[in-house]
């Protein structure tokens, strides 16, 4: 065990306790952003005559060289620290010696490890949103081609009235679309640097917490000092819309297990995306789509781990708060393969366009159109609902549906029905009358897709450069310690 304390301790800590207390098997995640931090930091006390010119140069270059031997395998991580940022430290001063000592001029561990965190979850959150656009770019791609592919709209998983492909993957368009919208809302709540923050009430050194906060590419300083090196909120609601990305995403897989099934045989998944029975031959699972619905749990859990260890916490820096990384970090790992998988399977599954409409078709979806119809010819509604109904009754003992009825047997039930009826209800007829925007219409689909067209064609995370800018410029005169 190495240690960056000790000073004011007589005694050994215990093995485990040391062991307890040690972060460095999961904080070593973050060990790039940990040294980039830290440069960071070196710069800024260099600009600010903390440090010399040449001590500014020769712990950025060592640094520099640290991290590029982590990435190249050279130089192992070593467990024997307590935590990533004890390992990097210890390794300079390895090889600096007394320039090394003063990496951590003007900064604790604890703004430091909040930075890391925030770091990390920054770049995870537009990785999230980038794999979301993919999600979404597949999506588009099956809607255009699917616009008069008929199929039963459900309500209680009871087939309720026809609409397309196009339509019922549309719910999931914006429902991915709000998941992206979160992520943009995240990233600009969160990019202010904690830096600076100390280990709770700032510091003596005249720091330039703008200037860090310009090299990392934050929008400026957090504004309170206690708060910088306390606050999680924003992993908080990263793993909330992370639950909620998961959210949709199980209820996308349901459908597609239901989809699958012998039953109902919508849809084909791909061989490269099912799994075998090591037992029944005629099988071939959606395992990706399973895995992904049972694995919204662990993400639902991270959240709510974290909001229970934050709730009962002083202010301001707590150990309990290094209890934010390991499930968060899972949680992180566990959506982006969620959604990669997910989309991978979606852009390779075949749509059964015949299974879907014969569906459609044998289930009365178009009763709620027969009504309108008697509607049409002066029936009041709760009348028409009324009759329709003994209708499908009758249809049902028949074994046909209402469009394969005779006409002399629909006037049997209402003499209001004439030749028309069987336009009237067709499939084709049922799906294209309604053009409200946002339903199942070709035309109507067609304005909705023009929208969605033009919002794939630009991206929130290319005006970052620019937000940050602007609100860097209202930095106050003075930078400095006030
Ligand atoms: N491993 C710690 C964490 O993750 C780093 C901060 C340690 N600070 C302290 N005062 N012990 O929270």
């Amino acid at each position: 065990m190495a240690q960056l304390w000790g000073g004011r301790f007589t005694k050994e800590t215990d093995q485990l306790v040391y062991q307890f207390n040690a972060s460095i098997s999961f904080d070593r995640k973050f060990y790039r952003q940990d040294m980039e931090g830290s440069i960071a930091h070196v710069k800024m006390l260099g600009k600010q005559g903390i440090l010399t010119e040449s001590e500014t140069e020769e712990i950025v270059r060592a640094i520099k060289e640290i991290l590029q031997e982590v990435e190249d395998g050279t130089l192992e991580i070593s467990q024997e620290y307590e935590d990533i940022h004890s390992f990097v430290e210890a390794t300079l001063i390895d090889r600096l010696g007394d320039t090394g000592k003063k990496l951590h001029t003007g900064r604790s561990r604890n703004d430091q490890v909040a930075l890391d965190m925030r770091l990390y979850t920054r770049q995870e959150v537009l990785e999230t949103d980038e794999l979301l656009k993919e999600l979404l770019q597949v999506l588009f791609t099956v809607m255009e081609n699917n616009l008069d592919t008929y199929m039963p709209g459900f309500t209680h998983l009871q087939k309720a009235q026809p609409v397309t492909l196009a339509h019922h993957l549309g719910a999931y368009f914006e429902m991915f679309k709000r998941d992206r919208q979160r992520m943009e809302d995240i990233y600009r709540r969160m990019n202010y640097c904690p830096l600076g923050s100390g280990a709770l009430a700032g510091t003596t050194y005249d720091l330039d917490r703008y200037h860090t906060s310009e090299l990392m590419g934050f929008a400026g300083p957090t504004l309170n000092s206690m708060d910088g090196v306390s606050d999680r909120d924003y992993l908080i609601e990263f793993l909330s819309a992370l639950s909620t990305i998961m959210m949709h995403l199980s209820r996308f897989s349901e459908e597609v297990i239901i989809w699958n099934s012998n039953e109902y045989q919508f849809i084909e998944i791909d061989d490269a995306y099912s799994t075998g029975s090591s037992i029944m031959p005629q099988k071939k699972n959606p395992d990706i789509a399973e895995l992904v619905r049972g694995k919204t749990g662990r993400v639902y859990g991270a959240l709510i781990s974290l909001l229970t260890t934050m709730k009962g916490i002083p202010l301001a820096y707590n150990k309990d708060m290094q209890e934010d990384k390991e499930l968060t970090f899972d949680a992180m790992d566990t959506v982006k393969g969620c959604l990669a998988l997910f989309t991978g399977m979606l852009s390779t599954m075949k749509f059964r366009k015949e299974q879907m409409e014969a569906s459609a078709r044998n289930g009365f979806t178009n009763a709620t159109d027969a009504a309108d119809y008697l509607v049409g010819h002066g029936v009041p509604f709760r009348d028409a609902h009324g009759i329709v109904g003994q209708l499908v009754l009758y249809c049902i003992e028949k074994n046909r549906a209402i469009d394969e009825m005779t006409l002399e047997e629909l006037k049997a039930v209402s003499p209001v029905f004439e030749e028309d009826i069987f336009e009237a209800v067709s499939m084709k007829t049922c799906v294209e009358k309604r053009l409200t925007l946002g339903a199942p219409g070709q035309e109507a689909m067609k304005k909705v897709l023009d929208l969605e067209r033009e919002y794939l064609s630009s991206d929130w995370k290319s005006q970052l450069k620019d937000w940050e800018q602007e609100l860097l410029n209202q930095a106050p005169a003075t930078q400095q310690s006030v």
